[in-house]
């Protein structure tokens, strides 16, 4: 479909209705005797079903099959995800990694994910794994799903047109989406060689922070996220399901597209959001806030998906890039364009960093002395999108993350030309 057809619902979290054919949806009830246009009727529910009214999700599907029918699921090689998080002692060190490289050989978003770092379980509905995909080739007749999250995924590098059983996502660089638990999906990479973050969240769905004292408006605006409308494929054609369940890869046979429904209702939706609209809050006096901020997303007591976007910054008698510090929490940051205003160095596009619970950090030396001398007129920090995934438990780090060369051995050096100022009693 081409993009200028691809049509989408705005909100969050509301009762969206949609449908490709018209007549498809129900009128009045969820699951009449017979389905419209000879449609079969299948609920997704994405919470308990007596959840609290504020946090029930569910959707009703009609659909040209429903979707048990497959082949049995056999196992299926996992390449390098994972979702246990006990093969190395993690180590309190500062951690920051080069750009994951992209293969040259044919990989499609699937086989392209790479688990870097991970906490909880996501058999007991808990934690994070946090993934790249690197990868160059749309999936062929393929459909992935998990049942260990849902997905928040960050492009980096190149467009993704994700199709989901609800409709189509396009998705670009400077903006994010979110597939929830179950949902299958298929992702075309139009561009070729393609890179992204993805947060895999076990725990309560991604909802829209709390705004307390900044009132009813400001930061991520519901009205700015869109969910897809209904398009399906009545494809009769062999096809292959991927299952991501508890941490393993799984695949089954399917005689069709499970991408076929023509039309839903509900509240349990793939969206996507540009993170250019995001209504960045920050001080017109002195000092900033914490970090918190800048929360897009959060998943309360787990995870918070927080951005740095593009901004003024003002602050009078203030060292204005993010201060030297030590958290309770866990902060898995990565870098979508430009340069983020605490490393003048190093930390680099489809790159990250990994400072884990107590352990210090804070901005390079060169940043420090050129920080501390700055004229503090008004500056636009422009052409600059970082993000930080951070999360309540401690994020172990794969094998794979700790025994990659692009692992920055050096990092560490970053801090050693911070230079002693105290002069004492003078
Ligand atoms: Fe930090």
């Amino acid at each position: 479909m081409p993009s200028s057809e691809v049509k989408y619902q705005s909100g969050f979290g509301n009762e969206f209705a949609t449908e490709a054919v018209p007549g498809a949806l129900p009128v009045g009830q969820n699951s009449p005797q017979k389905a419209p246009l000879g449609l079969y009727t299948e609920q997704l529910s994405g919470s308990a079903f007596t959840a609290p009214r504020a946090v029930n999700r569910r959707t009703w599907s009609y659909r040209i099959r429903p979707s048990v029918t497959h082949k049995p699921y056999v196992e299926h090689p996992g390449g390098l995800i994972r979702g246990v998080f006990d093969e190395l002692p993690t180590p309190p060190n500062q951690l920051r990694w080069d750009p994951f490289p992209i293969p040259s050989e044919p990989t499609d978003f699937v086989d392209g994910l790479i688990t870097i770092a991970g906490n909880g379980d996501p058999a007991a509905q808990s934690g994070v794994a946090i993934h790249i995909y690197a990868a160059n080739a749309s999936m062929q007749r393929r459909y992935f799903y998990t049942a260990d999250g849902e997905l928040l995924i960050v492009p980096q590098q190149g467009r993704t047109a994700i199709a989901t059983e609800l409709g189509i996502l396009e998705v670009k660089p400077g903006e994010i989406c979110v597939i929830p638990r179950g949902i299958k999906f298929r992702v075309d990479l139009p561009d070729g060689p393609s890179r992204g973050y993805v947060c895999e969240n076990s725990a309560a769905p991604f909802r829209l922070p709390e705004l307390g004292a900044i009132g009813a408006n400001g930061l991520a605006n519901a009205r700015d996220f869109l969910a897809p409308t209904a398009a399906y494929e009545d494809i009769d054609a062999e096809c292959h399901i991927v299952a991501k369940f508890l941490g393993r890869l799984w695949t089954a046979e399917i005689d069709h597209s499970p991408l076929d429904v023509v039309a839903w209702h509900g509240n349990y939706v793939p969206y996507k959001y540009d993170l250019a609209r995001f209504n960045c809050i920050n001080t017109v006096s002195f000092d900033h806030p914490d970090p918190s901020i800048y929360t897009v997303l959060t998943s309360p007591a787990n995870v918070d998906f927080a951005i740095f976007p593009p901004r003024w910054l003002v602050a009078e008698h203030t060292f204005r890039p993010p201060w030297f510090h030590r958290n309770l929490m866990n902060e898995f940051m990565g870098l979508i364009f430009g340069q983020y205003d605490a490393k003048a160095e190093g930390f680099l596009p489809g790159g990250a960093s990994l400072h884990n619970c107590m352990s210090g950090h804070g901005p390079d030396a060169e940043t420090y002395e050129r920080a501390s001398n700055a004229e503090l007129k008004p500056v636009y920090l422009a052409d600059t999108l970082a993000f930080m995934f951070e999360t309540q438990l401690v994020l172990r780090p794969t094998r794979f993350a700790m025994e990659s060369k692009i692992l920055q051995h050096e990092y560490y050096e970053c801090w050693q030309g911070l230079r002693k100022h105290f002069k004492g009693n003078v």
